[in-house]
């Protein structure tokens, strides 16, 4: 319900109201405001003066305020003429609901010991709502603040200094701006590379419009769409705001004032009160959808290549990975396996069915998997079967004087599937599941789904007797096309800074007035393209296989990860490049796209063995781990030096180990949201130097991740929150950050530096050439408690916790089911002379059956050797060993403690 009373008028009586300098328009003053029976409220609003700059305003609008559940707050303002239909994302695409009082936190929460919340700020729950929402009413201006101090988190009223101007609505134009204390640190507004790091810079201008650009390009609108922020305030507040609106715009950063401007749709808007940053993605992905939970096997390390010529090719590849002893679990196929780069289809020479399908059968028996490419460009061939079913089902895109969209791609001209067309998906399903007959993949890679397009055009036609592609240059246009607007929707009056030089909209993609199902604009729908075609790729691909799908895809919208990964793009090979990775990944994660990875080594360019070196250290750590590159790239598969495959095997292994922390990672942002990688202020966000900091990153809440960024180092200056770390290949070398501070550490070029936190309990299992094979091996238990207590007064504990999910790993569903997983809560004190480790599991039944066992406990953090060690209350006996390794660990071996029973281990030191 709303509470009566929470609206308060800020400031009424503006009576000024001529259009400022750089004002678009004069704003809206309230003529109404009603309290709705189900306790929104419903403001109306007048134009005060209206003005013609970027077409007429609106005359009237409606402002819907309604608290959805205690922690989202929406405002969403549009049309008050309800005849006058205005985009809004489709409800398939982000179900939710359009009137207040949506589904609560999911009871998962209880799940996880949210430490972010513990180390930072206090929970705010139990108020009745987080935000109050004020106003003001001419001009019309709101302000959202958050009610356990008052401070204003977004206000939208133009203030005195005028640095921003009033709200304004048109037609192809909406202006609206909050500002912000200068302390405030920002983040979001993907896709684009980022120099500047993962904290926005003020006087930055980022443009949302999916473009088929390479990554390698820092600063220009890339692959995606991510009209989200965060927003961390003194004190460690966190909160996000969220403009759910995929139509182009530009939102300039000008650290006092954030103002977006966008070309249609509504002001749609909600406002996530946090107060931790991690919960703040927890509320953004309840709304937007979980993210989708990932195969185990998408965790092993996976090679791919555009210009793999021929199968034998694949095998060698394979073949030289196992010689090499490095971890490969999957093996890609780009657009080199296609006949002439038609989708669903096999270059009869270079890669025969026959010999794809032994091929295959030795990937699979092995343990292994194969994931391939399809571009969304369908070949305009007659007697091209897929395209033909395309024609039958209507399904493709149209332009503006009706025929289909003629574009150009790698095959050639081409029409594009609308995936937003009800037979779409019985379409993409059927075309999936013929060619997984002939190709047993395990997983689809979708690219150039921003559309990419190789000629920019409103209507394009394929010339007579044309060669298209041209030669050896596929990207150059071969179609006849007519680029000279005639319909607003190719020209909107206001232009946002597309390639950082206000191109067209339709430069390098589809013209914006082609239309797709019921005649949903591409101008509205663009930024929503790759999204609805990973939506229709997992479900094609879970009915084709019955399995967890996994999809891996270039360009997202905040959402998609409910369907897909995602990875940065066509990056480069280069020591800029791997450092704006570990930022492209933070910016998917905090989106709900945590399943994110960059091409290792790099895309374009070729790489060097130090780069490639330093890029497989870190990527060894990426949630999603894959070596990509170009054709015109020489190659780089990790094998090709002694020194690439020397830290391949050490970084990789050290992944394989904590691969069971990785997949309860997995099920943490399936259920909650969470990031997978995170940057160090989710965590530790009452530390104000975490939050400039993204050279490293975690893993969860318990492992820190410090790689070498730059050439010729041998050491790495890292910072190190409050506490003890500890070196996770070497537990002895430990550091002791004190409050937090920086140190230099050892780097030589085959060492990464990954330490695990104090107060975190992690499952490890052994190093193994697949997933498949590491989930063979036992399990350790590695307990981290502080080196020195931080207890005072010796009377508190020093705690640990940790969780574990199990399943088989490619089951639909990723929940807590009895027979079907287990999922376990480890908890471990120690205080004094004692201390204990307890287990509590839920529905054990499933690892009984699989017969999982712990093994082996490691405990870091002993002041002295434990003595006294009982299992169960009972005296442990041969062949359980204990070894103390002088003032830093204690490991217990020879155990053989089912996963799925609770156990007790305690021990004293006297
Ligand atoms: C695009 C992709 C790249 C791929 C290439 C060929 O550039 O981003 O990953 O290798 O197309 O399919």
């Amino acid at each position: 319900m709303f509470v009566r009373g929470v609206l308060v008028l800020l400031i009424c009586c503006i009576t000024s109201f001529a259009l400022g300098l750089g004002d678009v328009s004069s704003g809206y003053e309230l003529s109404a405001i009603i309290e709705r029976n189900d306790g929104s409220i419903v403001a109306i609003l007048d134009i005060i003066e209206s003005s013609n700059l970027y077409g007429p305003d609106t005359l009237q609008l409606q402002v819907t305020i309604s608290y959805e559940d205690q922690d989202r707050l929406h405002v969403h303002i549009t049309d008050y003429d309800s005849s006058y239909k205005r985009w809004e994302v489709p409800l398939e695409l982000i179900p939710r609901s359009k009137t207040p009082g949506s589904s609560p936190l999911k009871s998962h929460n209880t799940l996880f010991d949210d430490a972010s919340e513990t180390n930072s700020v206090g929970s705010e729950r139990g108020s009745s709502h987080q935000f109050q929402f004020s106003y003001t009413s001419k001009p019309f201006g709101f302000a959202i603040t958050r009610n356990s101090n008052k401070e204003v988190l977004f206000n939208s009223t133009p203030g005195s200094s005028h640095s921003f101007g009033s709200m304004v609505f048109k037609d192809q134009y909406l202006e609206i701006s909050t500002s912000l204390p200068k302390s405030a640190s920002i983040y979001g507004f993907g896709e684009s590379t980022r120099p500047d790091g993962f904290r926005l810079a003020p006087g930055r201008l980022y443009t949302l419009w999916a473009t088929d650009i390479a990554s390698a390009n820092p600063n220009v609108d890339l692959y995606g769409s991510y009209p989200f922020y965060l927003d961390m305030r003194s004190g460690g507040l966190a909160h996000g705001v969220f403009l759910l609106n995929s139509n182009g715009m530009d939102v300039s950063y000008q650290g006092i004032f954030i103002t977006y401007k966008v070309l249609g749709g509504v002001l749609d808007f909600y406002f996530f009160p946090g107060p931790s940053p991690l919960s703040v993605v927890q509320q953004l992905t309840q709304l937007v959808g979980r993210p989708a939970p990932m195969p185990y096997w998408s965790l092993g390390f996976q090679q791919s290549k555009y210009g793999y010529k021929n199968v034998s090719e694949l095998e060698d590849v394979v073949s030289n990975y196992a010689n090499a002893r490095i971890p490969l679990e999957v093996i890609w196929s780009d657009i080199d396996h296609m006949d002439k780069f038609k989708d669903f289809t096999l270059d009869p020479l270079n890669y025969p069915a026959d010999k794809m399908k032994s091929f295959l059968e030795k990937v699979h028996a092995d343990g292994q998997q194969f994931v391939l490419i399809i571009d969304p460009g369908i070949k305009t061939e007659n007697n091209y079967s897929t395209y033909q079913n395309g024609l039958e089902a209507g399904i493709y895109i149209k332009d503006s004087s009706g025929s289909l969209y003629l574009g150009q791609v790698w095959p050639g001209p081409v029409n594009f599937p609308d995936f937003f067309h009800p037979k779409a998906l019985s379409f993409w399903t059927s075309e999936i599941s013929k060619f997984h007959e002939t190709v047993a993949f395990d997983g689809l890679w979708i690219d150039m789904n921003e559309i990419s397009n190789f000629c920019s055009g409103i209507t394009c036609t394929l010339p007579p007797n044309a060669s298209c592609p041209r030669g050896d240059a596929p990207t150059q246009c071969c179609l006849i096309c007519d680029s000279s607007p005639t319909i607003k929707w190719d020209d909107p009056p206001y232009s946002i800074n597309k390639l950082g030089s206000h191109k067209d909209l339709g430069a390098l993609t589809i013209a914006t007035s082609a239309t797709h199902f019921n005649g949903i604009l591409e101008y509205n729908a663009h930024n929503l393209y790759g999204f609805s075609e990973a939506i229709a790729t997992n479900r094609a691909l879970q009915s084709v296989l019955k399995k967890r799908p996994f999809v891996l895809s270039r360009s997202t919208f905040v959402g998609s990860g409910k369907y897909t990964a995602h990875w940065t793009g066509d990056n480069a090979a280069t020591w800029n490049d791997i450092g704006y990775s570990i930022v492209g990944i933070l910016n998917a994660g905090l989106v709900g796209i945590p399943m994110a990875g960059a091409d290792i080594c790099g895309f374009v360019n070729d790489t060097t063995e130090e780069l490639c070196n330093r890029w497989i250290q870190l990527g060894a750590f990426y949630p999603f781990a894959r070596d990509h590159s170009d054709i015109h790239s020489k190659r780089q598969e990790l094998y090709l030096w002694e020194s690439v495959a020397q830290s391949a095997r050490k970084a990789l292994g050290l992944r394989y180990r904590l691969l069971p922390y990785l997949y309860t990672l997995v099920f943490e942002a399936h259920v909650l949201g969470s990031p997978i990688a995170r940057p160090l202020f989710f965590q530790f966000s009452s530390d104000p130097i975490t939050l400039g900091i993204d050279s490293q990153f975690m893993l969860g809440r318990g492992i820190l991740v410090s790689p070498v960024l730059s050439a010729g180092a041998t050491s790495v200056k890292a910072y190190f929150p409050k506490g003890s770390w500890y070196n996770l290949f070497n537990y002895s070398q430990v550091v002791n950050a004190g409050e937090g501070s920086y140190h230099v550490l050892s780097a030589p070029l085959d060492t990464i530096n990954v330490h695990v936190y104090e107060g975190s309990i992690i499952l490890l299992q052994e190093e193994a050439k697949t997933t498949a094979q590491a989930r063979k091996t036992p399990f350790t238990l590695l307990v981290a408690f502080p080196l020195q207590s931080t207890k005072a007064d010796n009377s508190e504990p020093d705690q640990a916790t940790g969780q574990l999910f199990l399943d088989n790993g490619d089951d639909v569903e990723m929940a807590i089911v009895a027979g079907k997983s287990t999922f376990l809560k480890y908890r471990a004190s120690t205080l004094n002379t004692s201390g204990v480790i307890r287990a509590s599991v839920m529905q054990g039944e499933f690892a009984l059956q699989k017969g999982l066992v712990l093994q082996k406990v490691v405990i870091l953090g002993m002041k002295a050797p434990p003595n006294n060690l009982k299992i169960n209350n009972q005296e442990a006996a041969s062949p359980i060993k204990c070894s103390y390794q002088a003032s830093s660990h204690v490991e217990i071996s020879g155990l053989s403690l089912p996963l799925g029973k609770d156990f007790i281990l305690s021990w004293n030191t006297m």
